[in-house]
């Protein structure tokens, strides 16, 4: 009795946190029990996996990325290594979180198969997650081995850091909209014939490009930490320095325009419907404490709880967006199946 009181709460706080992810409708029972509980546990899927790509983050800016050597998936050629330092088990840890959110995955993904029917939105999700967890682990492999860890500050380790990144917001959408689409009867829509694709495609385009923008410039702060913002400002002028140094300036730019872009963007679909409200207010608090956020990592030179956070915020943004696209698009072609007299939503 008391651990599900505790369960409870735990979901009670994360639908505070996350509270877009139903619906906009009112789902009556909600749905089936069976689909309920696939759904909480979509919703510690996501946890989890935020959670490790947060402690990457971690790995990264601490430098602790080189704690295995240059052995992937082992770690110093061994399972577990005979001895540990500090570096190697901020490494070992990540390495043996990250191995866990594969098998939750692939686990998700078979529990997915069983509830769900063929061609139901939540079982594609579900696939997604595992095709975007597989990639995952070959590029966190790839880093390993081509050495794009601790203090090299080569421009390949730009490249993989950027794809890296590119495909963990993948998987994070995929996990939202396994979440999401838990509660949705099968529906049978298009993920990309929606009326205002172009408009949120944009927006999804701006949001990689300055978070990646961001990851260059978290990797430029963690490789060449300056003393001061003059020091950075000045820094990034002058081209005689290296390109992670001259190229921090941009990242803020990138985010203030991608964020008048969502801001927009989420507007003109607010006018559609006030169904998906909660989910529009979710963006525009992500966004102005995302901003808030840069500001501070700059006047504080990005200490690592900052970064985390930062990162955290990103993540939060990202899923808000997804989900004020998924809600509007099922709004959109609710409406039209409405018209043949039948819902798409339980
Ligand atoms: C929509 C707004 C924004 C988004 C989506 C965003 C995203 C990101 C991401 C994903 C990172 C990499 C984090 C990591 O890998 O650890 C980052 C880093 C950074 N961002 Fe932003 N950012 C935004 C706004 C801003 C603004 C307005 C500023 C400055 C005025 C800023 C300053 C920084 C700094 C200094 C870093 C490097 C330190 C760190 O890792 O936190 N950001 N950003």
């Amino acid at each position: 009795m008391k651990r599900k009181t505790i369960v409870d709460q735990f979901f009670l706080r994360l639908y505070i946190v996350l509270p877009t992810v139903y619906p906009f409708y009112d789902t009556g029972e909600l749905s089936l029990l069976k689909e309920k509980k696939f759904q909480n546990w979509a919703y510690w899927h996501y946890a989890y996996l935020l959670c490790v790509v947060l402690f990457g983050a971690y790995v990264r800016a601490t430098g602790a990325g080189a704690g295995c050597g240059s052995h992937w998936p082992l770690c110093d050629g061994q399972v577990i290594p005979r001895t540990f330092f500090h570096e190697r088990l901020i490494e070992y840890s990540h390495r043996v979180s990250s191995g866990l959110s594969l098998f939750f995955t692939c686990a998700m993904y078979i529990y997915s198969l069983k509830i769900f029917p063929k061609f139901h939105l939540a079982r594609k999700m579900a696939k997604y997650c595992l095709i975007f967890i597989i990639i995952e682990a070959l590029l966190g492999g790839a880093l390993v081995l081509l050495n794009h860890v601790a203090d090299n500050p080569s421009l390949y380790r730009g490249v993989s850091i950027s794809l890296h990144l590119i495909n963990t917001f993948l998987l994070m959408a995929s996990a939202t909209g396994l979440i999401f689409f838990s509660t949705v009867e099968n529906s049978n829509f298009s993920l990309f014939r929606h009326k205002y694709f172009l408009l949120f495609f944009f927006g999804f385009v701006c949001l990689l490009f300055s978070s990646t923008s961001g990851a260059i410039t978290a990797l430029g702060d963690t490789l060449f930490p300056v003393a001061s913002v003059s020091e950075a400002f000045m820094k990034s002028f002058d081209f005689k320095h290296h390109l992670w140094v001259t190229v921090r300036i941009y990242h803020p730019f990138l985010a203030i325009f991608s964020s008048i872009y969502i801001f927009l963007s989420v507007r003109k679909v607010s006018q559609v419907s006030q169904c998906f409200k909660q989910a529009i207010c979710f963006v525009y608090f992500c966004l102005f404490f995302q901003l808030s956020l840069g500001f501070l990592n700059v006047f504080f030179h990005a200490p690592v709880v900052l970064q985390i956070l930062h990162l955290f915020l990103a993540h939060f943004l990202w899923a808000g967006y997804v989900l004020v696209y998924l809600n509007s698009h099922l709004y959109l072609s609710s409406l039209s199946s409405f018209s043949f007299g039948k819902s798409v939503v339980r």
